[in-house]
């Protein structure tokens, strides 16, 4: 069996001159965990380019939806960006990934990081019951440049209130902070600076975090990652995986061509 099947993109969106959205049908024996990511690619020139991408849909939606940023010459995104509802696009058939609800364990408080494109995992995880179920609340920071790099805002903080069936546990256990580094908004720092200080917690009559009762997923830069698991090593958080639960998972966000 072909490791990607062919599928088709059923719609695109695009937020800025770098960042879009799509997305496509669905095997219905495709199946992934909230969180995880496959291989996307398209056939160009006779030969096949894939780059690994998260599922920014939830786990049981008909369709699949990617994140991604345009890179200017980049091999998969500029012809990525190019696509239209109907063309043919490769999905893998295996799922994998770290950012998985099981490389936790239990705790009060789940903080979801990302930067950039970093946020598509969280898309996923966001929307799975499970996530409110195992903990009592989850708290969402999205760090970009610009204000209009805030893809998904009006989703996260409009839309998904007023869900049909996710909104009541939405309002009642998710926290969305947005925050831009290059421009003034509602909350502007680094997401490691925020939580350093401690400031846009306890503007939400939040504590400051603790591995005595926090979890956390890490999405975004490769500098990102580095500062923030410099971070959280620091505070005695210790990383986990499916095969031995901890304290925070990371995965980098990948496509960055
Ligand atoms: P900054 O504007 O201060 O560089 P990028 O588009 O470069 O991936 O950045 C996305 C967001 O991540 C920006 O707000 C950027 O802030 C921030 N960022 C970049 N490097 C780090 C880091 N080492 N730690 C925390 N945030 C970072």
């Amino acid at each position: 069996m072909a490791e990607q099947q062919t599928e088709s993109v059923i719609s695109v969106r695009h937020w800025s001159d770098t960042l879009f959205s799509f997305s496509t049908t669905r095997d219905p024996g495709f199946r992934f965990r909230s969180g995880q990511f496959t291989m996307v690619g398209l056939e160009a020139e006779g030969r096949r380019i894939s780059r690994a991408y998260s599922m920014a849909s939830a786990h049981y939606d008909d369709s699949l939806e990617f994140f991604s940023i345009k890179v200017p010459n980049g091999p998969l995104t500029s012809r990525l960006a190019q696509i239209k509802p109907g063309d043919p696009i490769l999905i893998g058939r295996k799922p994998t990934g770290t950012l998985v609800l099981d490389g936790l364990t239990p705790g009060r408080r789940l903080f979801l990081l990302a930067t950039g494109t970093g946020l598509a995992p969280f898309l996923s995880i966001i929307r799975d019951p499970e996530t409110y179920d195992q903990f009592e609340t989850v708290i969402l920071m999205h760090g970009v440049r610009h204000i209009g790099d805030l893809a998904y805002r009006d989703f996260i903080a409009e839309d998904l209130p007023c869900h049909e069936f996710l909104g009541e546990q939405i309002r009642e256990h998710l926290i969305y902070i947005p925050t831009v580094t290059r421009e003034a908004f509602a909350t502007t720092g680094r997401i490691t600076a925020l939580l350093e200080s401690g400031a846009a917690l306890a503007a939400r009559g939040l504590a400051p975090i603790a591995p005595a009762q926090d979890r956390v997923m890490l999405c975004g830069s490769p500098a990102f990652l580095a500062d923030m698991t410099g971070f959280l090593d620091s505070r005695d958080f210790v990383e986990g995986s499916l095969a031995r639960p901890g304290q925070y998972v990371i995965e980098k966000a990948f496509v960055e061509k």
